[in-house]
C-alpha cells in the first residue's frame, strides 16, 4: 500500500499548513474520522505539501493508502480508490464498468469494508491527490465513504488544483467545507522561503540579477523550482565563493516547459489572448488587447477569467490585467517571434497615440472618426501568426480519426511516453519505419512535437470522458 515518493527536496515555509496536518492527526487520534481539504493553483505545492504530510502521518503511527486521480481517465470508475487501497474491484481488475446502481453500491461496499478493517487495526491516513481529475462515481465516494466510516479512526485529505469552475468537484469541496471540514488554501512562498529553496539548490547566496529573476515566480515553487534547476544544469549561472551569478537574462527551458505546459492547458482561445497581452508588457488595458484581437467584449470576458482562474494573469485595477508570474510572461511572449511583438506593441503604441491626437483635436464625430482611423492603423500579419497557433491541439485531436491503424498505433504508443526505439520493439517494425509514421502523424494532426501529440490525446480523451456519469449523479 505504501510506496516511497522520489526524493523532492525540504519542504520550505508551510508551517500553518503543517499545524493543520497536525490537528487533523490528533483529531483522528481521538478516534473519529476527520478530513482536511487542500486546494491551490498549478505549482504552488500542494503534492509536497500531502508528502509531508503522510510523512507526519507515518511517524504518528497511522497506516496509509495513497490515491490520485489521473490526467488520463482510467478505464474504471473508483480506479484512484480501488488503486490508493490496494484493493481490487469486485470481479478483479478485468471487470467492467459497473452498470447499475447495485453493481456501484456493491463497489463502495467492498471500499467500506476493506478501509474500516484497516481502521479497526489502528489509525488510517488516506490522501487523494488531483481531486480536479477524478471520475465523477469517485467524487460521489468521497462524499460517501468518509460519513459512512465516521465512527473510524480515519484522516482523509483530498487535495485539487483550482481552475475553472468545475461543478461535481465544487460541490464536493463546498459539502465537506460546510459540514466543518477545515479547508487550506495553498497561496505563494513567502519571500524567506524562496530565499531557503534558493540556497538549498544552488548552495550559494544569489546575486542581485538572480533573486529579481526569482522574483518574477511570484512565489510559486514549481517555478522557483525550474528557474533554478534549469539555470544550474543548463549553465545560466556562476556559482563561486559561495555567490551564484545570473548569467543570462532569458529563462531556461525548463521555466518554458511548465509554461507551455500551463498555456496549453487553456481553450484556443485564451491561449490566443493571452499570447497578444504577454508581447505587450506585464500589465496591459483590457481595450488594448480587445483592439488588437478586433473582438467585442462577449469574447473578451470569458477568455481572460479564464487565464485568472488558470492562475496566470491578476486583475490590478478595472480593466487593466497584469501577468501573475513575470516569468510566464516572459516564456509566453518567447512562443511569439520577435517581430510580431515589435509590430503589436507598435500597434498599441499607434492607436493611443492617435486617441490622444483625437482627443486634442475638435472633431465633429470623433467616434466614428477614431474607429475609421483605428481600423487603418491595424497591422493585421502578426495576428495572422497567432491564429495559425491558436487552435492546434483541438484540430490535431478532430484529426485523430484520419489516422491509419498503424499511424494511431504509434501515437498512442508515443503518447505513453515510449521512445521510438521502445515503440518499434512493441509493434515488431524498425525505429526508422516508426519515425516515418510518426511524421505522417505529426503531419496530419497539424503538430510539431511528442508534447503536442500528448496534449492532442488527452483534448481526444476528456471528450470520450462521460461514460460513468449518468450512475454517479444517482448516488449524489
Ligand atoms: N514548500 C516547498 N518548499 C520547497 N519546495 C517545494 C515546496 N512546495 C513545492 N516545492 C517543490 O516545487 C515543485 C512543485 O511542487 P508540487 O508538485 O507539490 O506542486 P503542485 O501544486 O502539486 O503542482 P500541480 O498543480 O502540477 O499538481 C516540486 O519540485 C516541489 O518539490
Ligand atoms: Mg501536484
Amino acid at each position: 500500500m505504501f510506496t516511497q515518493r522520489p526524493s523532492a527536496g525540504r519542504l520550505r515555509g508551510r508551517l500553518g499548513e503543517l499545524k493543520s496536518v497536525v490537528d487533523l492527526l490528533d483529531s483522528v487520534a481521538t478516534g473519529h474520522g476527520a478530513i482536511l481539504l487542500v486546494d491551490g493553483a498549478p505549482g504552488i505545492g500542494k503534492t509536497r505539501l500531502l508528502a509531508a504530510a503522510e510523512d507526519r502521518a507515518r511517524h504518528h503511527g497511522f497506516s496509509l493508502a495513497r490515491a490520485h486521480a489521473d490526467e488520463l481517465p482510467r478505464p474504471l470508475p473508483l480506479a484512484p480508490l480501488f488503486s490508493g487501497l490496494d484493493l481490487a474491484p469486485p470481479g478483479g481488475t478485468q471487470a467492467r464498468a459497473p452498470a447499475t446502481q447495485g453493481q456501484m453500491l456493491a463497489c463502495l461496499e467492498k471500499l467500506a469494508v476493506h478501509t474500516g478493517k484497516l481502521a479497526a487495526r489502528g489509525p488510517v491516513f488516506i490522501t487523494l491527490d488531483d481531486v480536479q481529475w477524478a471520475d465523477a462515481t469517485t467524487i460521489a465516494a468521497l462524499r460517501a465513504l468518509p460519513t459512512w466510516l465516521a465512527e473510524y479512526p480515519i484522516g482523509w485529505v483530498l487535495v485539487r488544483r483550482t481552475g475553472p469552475r468545475d461543478p461535481p468537484i465544487d460541490w464536493l469541496f463546498g459539502e465537506w467545507e460546510h459540514l466543518g471540514a477545515p479547508r487550506i488554501a495553498l497561496g505563494p512562498l513567502a519571500d524567506d522561503a524562496v530565499a531557503d529553496v534558493i540556497a538549498d539548490v544552488l548552495r550559494a547566496r544569489p546575486d542581485s540579477d538572480l533573486l529579481a529573476m526569482a522574483h518574477g515566480a511570484a512565489g510559486n515553487p514549481l517555478l522557483v523550482r525550474a528557474l533554478l534547476d534549469g539555470l544550474r544544469d543548463e549553465g545560466g549561472v556562476a556559482i563561486a565563493g559561495g555567490r551564484a551569478r545570473l548569467l543570462s537574462g532569458q529563462p531556461p527551458g525548463q521555466v518554458r516547459e511548465v509554461v507551455h505546459d500551463w498555456v496549453m492547458r487553456l481553450s484556443p482561445t485564451a491561449r490566443h489572448l493571452c499570447d497578444i497581452a504577454a508581447s505587450l508588457d506585464r500589465s496591459f488595458a483590457v481595450d488594448d488587447v480587445a483592439g488588437l484581437l478586433g473582438w467585442p467584449n462577449e469574447q473578451v470576458q470569458p477568455a481572460l477569467q479564464e487565464i485568472v482562474a488558470a492562475d496566470l494573469l491578476i486583475t490590478v485595477e478595472k480593466d487593466v490585467l497584469a501577468f501573475h508570474h513575470e516569468l510566464v510572461r516572459q516564456s509566453v511572449a518567447d512562443r511569439v517571434p520577435a517581430a510580431v511583438r515589435l509590430a503589436l506593441r507598435g500597434q498599441v503604441a499607434g492607436t493611443r497615440r492617435l486617441s490622444t491626437a483625437l482627443a486634442a483635436a475638435p472633431m465633429i464625430d470623433r467616434r466614428r472618426e477614431g474607429a475609421a482611423a483605428r481600423s487603418r492603423v491595424k497591422v493585421h500579419h502578426p495576428l495572422r501568426w497567432v491564429d495559425e497557433c491558436a487552435d492546434r491541439p483541438q484540430r490535431a485531436a478532430e484529426g485523430w480519426d484520419g489516422l491509419t491503424g498503424t499511424e494511431r498505433t504509434v501515437a498512442e504508443l508515443v503518447t505513453q511516453g515510449l521512445t521510438n526505439r521502445e515503440v518499434a520493439a512493441r509493434i515488431f517494425l524498425s525505429p526508422h519505419t516508426v519515425s516515418f509514421h510518426l511524421r505522417k502523424v505529426y503531419r496530419k494532426l497539424g503538430i510539431r512535437s511528442r508534447v503536442d501529440l500528448t496534449r492532442a490525446s488527452l483534448h481526444r480523451e476528456r471528450e470520450l470522458r462521460s461514460a460513468d456519469d449518468l450512475t454517479a449523479r444517482a448516488l449524489m
